[in-house]
């Protein structure tokens, strides 16, 4: 693999600021099977041409992802995804409201649908997004084809922010990483499924559920009011190595801490504070990056002060229990 810019090849893991020869070397890249990381307004993707079976396997591959956890598919539009699936009232107001944006909706795939099965990882359903990120949407338009991208992180592993993040887990995994500053929303999309008659959320993110529901009428909760799983959530998720202690009131010298608000507990080996003023979207903003910061070796676990469910308050608990009960289970 060669840098078209120097001529020099291009190492494992290389972080590029995308200028128009970079998207034109991303662009060949995955258009030959390879795999690119890029940044949308969630988190990083580790993308692949998703209508070719090869290049999706090397996604599974690089993350070693459970072949049974499917993967979402990036469009440049809503036309683009329309074609796709099976496209419906719901989805057409949903993708009016909040594309290009944090909202993955599943809905069935249409017939002749050319993503490859892989990425439905024997659903009969695929998961539609469009970012909303700059670089995302450039990089979709230079290649011309649809992305599957999943979190660009091994699996069970926190998802990345930034391009460093990208580059310390699975920089020997791919070749490229479009560097675009942190993620502006820092929590993965929302995930909506709209292939059954209710609208069911199967990931809280980064629209929120009681936004959804004016344009879709009530939405149940896969954890509380279904039996329906999102096959993703079946596996462990976003856990750092060190155990997590929620909803603390007090923390030890040896711990450290996960604040949020005006009066951070004193006592912690180390601090950070996700929002001094309680702003739940600045600490989605920041919630990975500061686990990834906090999760030392030599701490024995990270306290996690209270963080009200409100807004991004949802999908940030939801994110801190799992992380914290996969060391249960
Ligand atoms: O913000 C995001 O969604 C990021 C960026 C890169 O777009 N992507 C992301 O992908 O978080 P991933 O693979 O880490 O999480 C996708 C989630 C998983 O929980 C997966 O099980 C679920 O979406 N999912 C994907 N396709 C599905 C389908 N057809 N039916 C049900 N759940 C699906
Ligand atoms: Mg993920």
């Amino acid at each position: 693999m060669t840098d078209t810019a120097s001529g020099t090849p291009l190492r494992g893991g290389q972080i590029r600021r995308p200028d128009a020869m970079v998207y034109a070397e991303a662009a060949r890249i995955l258009r030959a099977g390879g795999l690119v990381a890029f940044p949308t307004e969630t988190v990083y993707g580790l993308g692949a041409d998703a209508t070719d079976d090869k290049a999706v396997a090397a996604i599974f591959e690089a993350k070693g992802r459970p072949r049974f956890n499917p993967l979402i598919v990036h469009f440049a539009d809503a036309e683009a995804a329309a074609g796709e699936v099976a496209f419906d009232t719901r989805a057409r107001a949903l993708a009016q409201a909040f594309w290009p944006g944090p909202l993955s909706l599943v809905l069935a795939r249409a017939l002749g649908c050319r993503v490859s099965l892989l990425c439905s990882a024997g659903l009969a359903t695929l998961a539609v997004r469009v970012p909303k990120h700059g670089v995302g949407q450039a990089l979709l338009r230079a290649v011309g084809r649809p992305l599957a991208a999943p979190s660009a992180n091994p699996s069970g592993a926190l998802s990345p922010t930034t391009a460093a993040h990208v580059a310390e887990s699975l920089g020997d995994k791919v070749p490229l990483i479009l560097d675009g500053g942190p993620c502006p929303v820092g929590l993965e999309s929302t995930v909506l499924d709209l292939s059954g008659a209710d609208p069911v959320l199967l990931r809280p993110g980064g629209v929120t559920a009681e936004a959804l529901e004016p344009f879709v009428g009530r939405v149940l909760r896969a954890d509380q009011d279904t039996d329906i799983k999102s096959p993703g959530m079946l596996t462990s998720h976003y856990a750092p190595d060190r155990p997590l202690r929620l909803d603390a009131t007090d923390v030890g010298p040896d711990e450290a801490l996960l604040a949020f608000g005006p009066a951070p507990l004193a006592g912690a080996a180390r601090t950070v504070n996700l929002s001094q003023a309680g702003d739940p979207v600045e600490a989605a903003a920041g919630l990975f990056a500061a686990l990834r910061a906090l999760d030392r070796p030599e701490l024995a676990a990270i306290a996690v002060m209270p963080i009200p469910q409100a807004g991004l308050g949802a999908a940030i608990n939801d994110r801190l229990r799992r992380a914290a009960a996969s060391r249960e289970g």
